[in-house]
């Protein structure tokens, strides 16, 4: 048998990419096997979507920091930056028109979903309503080869999907009447349907902050799902219902609903958060809303609705309990060496649910307001997979290797 080489000069080009060493295979085809479990090294893509910078840390959408944009920007301008790259006043209007008229088109979805409500958690219940949406109304949609058309369909129908679930099914003719109603922006008038009130400034504004925060963070977990999806050639609707299944676990987006059951019982039983953790530790169990794959430092879009609640305190003040819980979690860990020493720091999961019970939304649609917004990544990212032509994605395994 042939002796086996060690260096790794014989099967990669070493290159450098932001200070460190890039490893690309010399052909196509390398024969040799590499270990990686999670894909913790391996990248899988070239994009220039979203880019993390773990060490600051840092978020940015195509070049434009997270923050700033949440600060200053709507989110259908961010969803237009993030799907093409660029942003044009004009074209953003045209794409803001076409979610208004998906919205119209849509008329009779609501009394559709209704049924359905009642039968499903809210990620299922989202998942099938976009391909009900599809099947019944707009099949055609899915050779649909112009991003901002695929996404202005699916904001309408994610859109009407979470009206439908927030009113628990009911009143199916009075949410469609209300998503109707010729408003100022998408949000205000699909708060005003979900909630069956005139939203106030202060949540319009919040849910807007919530959904560019989360529109887009490179290559996780259901990413990566929706980027192996549009790999084998399927409809960017298939990739964006893979997306949302990856996303519910609890592990990833998931625990966005977790964290809110925690904190609902934690108030119903006025439950000591101290005690909480440290019963968590000893049943080694995971803190929901703690630890990132990423991020060893507090993640840029948890400081940011951190330093929300301290900033807009007062209108806070209706869900104060709640505040009060997650600033406990917060405080508490960082006096705990386990979790300092793991780099464990609060993720998004531990502040997402406060911004959605301030805005309305029961702790159960957490993961489901989520995927509303991380549609727009998952898009950007099917129809970059498609530009870039990437070959079908299909790892290796080693078939009765056991665990060293
Ligand atoms: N609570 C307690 N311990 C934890 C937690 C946690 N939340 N997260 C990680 N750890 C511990 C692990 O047990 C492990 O300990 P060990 O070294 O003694 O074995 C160590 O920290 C490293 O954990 P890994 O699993 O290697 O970290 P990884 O980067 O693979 O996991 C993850 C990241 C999945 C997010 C993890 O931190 C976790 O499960 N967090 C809780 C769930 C959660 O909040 N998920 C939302 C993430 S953000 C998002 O997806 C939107």
């Amino acid at each position: 048998m042939e002796a086996l080489s060690n260096k790794l000069s014989d099967y990669f080009d070493v290159e450098s990419v932001d200070g460190r060493p890039l490893l690309k295979p010399q052909r196509r085809h390398v024969d040799l096997r590499i270990l990686d479990e999670g894909l913790v090294q391996t990248a899988i893509c070239r994009s220039r979507i979203g880019r993390i910078d773990a060490s600051i840390p840092r978020l940015e959408y195509r070049g434009y920091d997270v923050a700033e944009l949440a600060d200053h920007a709507d989110f259908l301008e961010v969803a237009f930056l993030l799907l093409t790259g660029h942003s044009e006043p004009t074209a953003i209007l045209d794409f803001k028109r076409q979610v208004d008229s998906y919205m119209e088109r849509l008329c009779d979805l609501p009394v559709t979903l209704s049924s359905m409500v009642r039968k499903s958690t809210a990620t299922d219940f989202l998942a099938l309503s976009i391909l009900t949406a599809l099947s019944q109304r707009e099949a055609e949609l899915k050779d649909d080869s112009r991003p901002l058309n695929v996404a202005a369909f699916l904001l309408a129908v994610i859109g009407i999907s979470v009206a439908v679930y927030a009113r628990g099914g009911s009143e199916a003719l009075d949410t469609h009447d209300q998503l109707q109603l010729t408003r100022t922006n998408f949000i205000d008038r699909l708060l005003h349907a979900a909630l069956s009130r005139q939203p106030e400034l202060f949540a319009v504004s919040l849910m807007n902050k919530f959904l560019i925060l989360h529109a887009e963070h490179g290559l996780n977990c259901s990413t990566a799902v929706v980027r192996a999806v549009a790999s084998t050639g399927a409809d960017p609707f298939a990739a964006v219902v893979a997306g949302i299944c990856a996303f519910k676990g609890p592990l990833h987006g998931g625990a966005s609903e977790e964290v809110g059951k925690m904190y609902d019982g934690i108030f119903r039983e006025s439950l000591d958060v101290a005690r909480f953790i440290d019963d968590c530790l000893a049943r080694r169990c995971r803190l929901m809303g703690f630890g990132h794959r990423i991020y060893k430092k507090p993640d840029p879009r948890a400081a940011y609705m951190k330093r929300l609640l301290i900033d807009e305190r007062e209108n806070f003040s209706l869900i104060l309990p709640y505040v009060g819980i997650c600033e406990a979690f917060d405080q508490e860990v960082r006096t705990r060496d386990y979790f300092t020493d793991r780099g464990l720091c609060p993720n998004p999961d531990l502040f997402n649910g406060i911004l959605l019970r301030r805005i309305g939304f029961p702790s159960e649609m957490n993961t489901m307001l989520l995927c509303f917004s991380r549609s727009i990544g998952w898009l950007a990212h099917y129809f970059d997979s498609l530009d870039s032509k990437a070959p079908i994605l299909r790892p290796q395994e080693l078939y009765g290797v056991a665990r060293t």
